[in-house]
C-alpha cells in the first residue's frame, strides 16, 4: 500500500494535497499516471496510484492527432467525469488544454468547469513564470493548481520539437525562475517534464511543494508516465523515459503494481530513463 494510502484523509475518501505534501516530508516517493477513462481508471487506482492525471495526452493516445493542441475543454471534461466515476480514493487532476487558458478570466471560467462539470480535483497547466499571475488568479479562488514546466507540448509548435531543458545555464536558470515563480504564485504542486535530472533535483530540494517528473530524473518527490506507454500500446516511438511494464509483468495490473512499486522503490526511474 502506497504511502498516500495509508496517509488518506478521512471525510474525503480521496488522497489529498495535504497527503502528497506528507510524502515529501517524510520522503515517500508517489507514483502518478494518467488515465482517461472508468475502467483504466479504477485498475490504476487499485494499483496504488494516488494521483490521476486526466491528461490532454489523450488528444494524441485516445484521439489519434499528432499533437496535444486540438484537445478541448469539452474533452477534457468528457474523460475526467469518466475518470472520476471509476475512482473513490486517487486524487484526479484535469489538464488545461491548450488556450483555454489565455487571460485570468478564460482560466477560471475554464478551470472552473473542469471542477464542477468534470469533477476534478485540481487542475494543470503548461507554462513558465509568465502564467504566475493566471496561477495567482486561480489559486486565489480556491482552485488548485499543478504548474507543468520545462517540456511543454502545447508549446511544441514554437519550441520546434520536443527537447530536454535545462542542459545549459541560462536554461537551467529559467527553469528554476518558473519554478519559484509558479509556487509564489501558489501553485500546490510542480510537474517537470523532460528536465536535466541535476536541475530538477535542485528544483525539488528547493522547492517548498511537490515536484512530480516525467523524464525529469529520480530525485523527484513523484513520477508520472502516460498510461498507455507503460503498457506498450502507444502508436509509434515510446518516449525513452518512459518504461513498457508490461512486457514483463504480464497483466495489466501487475504492470501498473510494478510501476507503482518501482517508483515508491526508488528503482524507476533508473539511469537510461534519465537525462543530464
Ligand atoms: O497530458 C499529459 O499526459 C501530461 C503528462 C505528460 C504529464 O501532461
Amino acid at each position: 500500500m502506497s504511502t498516500a494510502n495509508k496517509n488518506q484523509a478521512k471525510g474525503t475518501g480521496r488522497v489529498t494535497l495535504g497527503t502528497l505534501r506528507k510524502a515529501k516530508r517524510e520522503g515517500a516517493r508517489f507514483a502518478s499516471l494518467t488515465a482517461y477513462d472508468a475502467s483504466f481508471a479504477a485498475l490504476v487506482e487499485e494499483a496504488g496510484v494516488d494521483l490521476i492525471l486526466v491528461g490532454d495526452s489523450l488528444g494524441m493516445v485516445v484521439q489519434g492527432h499528432r499533437s496535444t493542441i486540438p484537445v478541448s475543454v469539452d474533452d477534457i471534461i468528457y474523460h475526467t467525469s469518466m475518470v472520476v466515476r471509476g475512482t473513490a480514493r486517487a486524487l484526479v487532476m484535469a489538464d488545461m488544454p491548450f488556450m483555454s487558458f489565455p487571460d485570468a478570466g478564460q482560466a477560471l471560467k475554464n478551470a472552473a468547469r473542469l471542477m464542477q462539470e468534470g469533477g476534478a480535483q485540481l487542475v494543470k497547466l503548461e507554462g513558465t513564470g509568465a502564467q504566475a499571475e493566471i496561477v495567482q488568479a486561480l489559486s486565489a479562488q480556491g482552485i488548485p493548481v499543478c504548474a507543468h514546466i520545462g517540456l511543454r507540448p502545447q508549446a511544441v509548435n514554437k519550441a520546434g520539437g520536443y527537447r530536454i531543458q535545462g542542459r545549459d545555464p541560462e536554461g537551467a536558470r529559467a527553469l528554476m525562475q518558473d519554478a519559484q515563480a509558479m509556487v509564489e504564485a501558489g501553485a500546490e504542486l510542480l510537474l517537470l517534464e523532460c528536465v536535466s535530472a541535476g536541475v530538477a533535483e535542485s528544483i525539488t530540494r528547493q522547492s517548498a511543494v511537490p515536484v512530480i517528473g516525467i523524464g525529469a530524473g529520480a530525485d523527484c518527490d513523484g513520477q508520472i508516465l502516460v498510461l498507455y506507454d507503460i503498457l506498450g500500446i502507444t502508436r509509434g516511438r515510446r518516449p525513452s523515459f518512459s518504461h513498457d511494464f508490461l512486457q514483463q509483468a504480464g497483466t495489466i495490473p501487475a504492470a501498473l503494481r510494478a510501476y507503482v512499486e518501482a517508483v515508491a522503490s526508488g528503482s524507476f526511474p533508473g539511469p537510461q530513463h534519465t537525462f543530464d
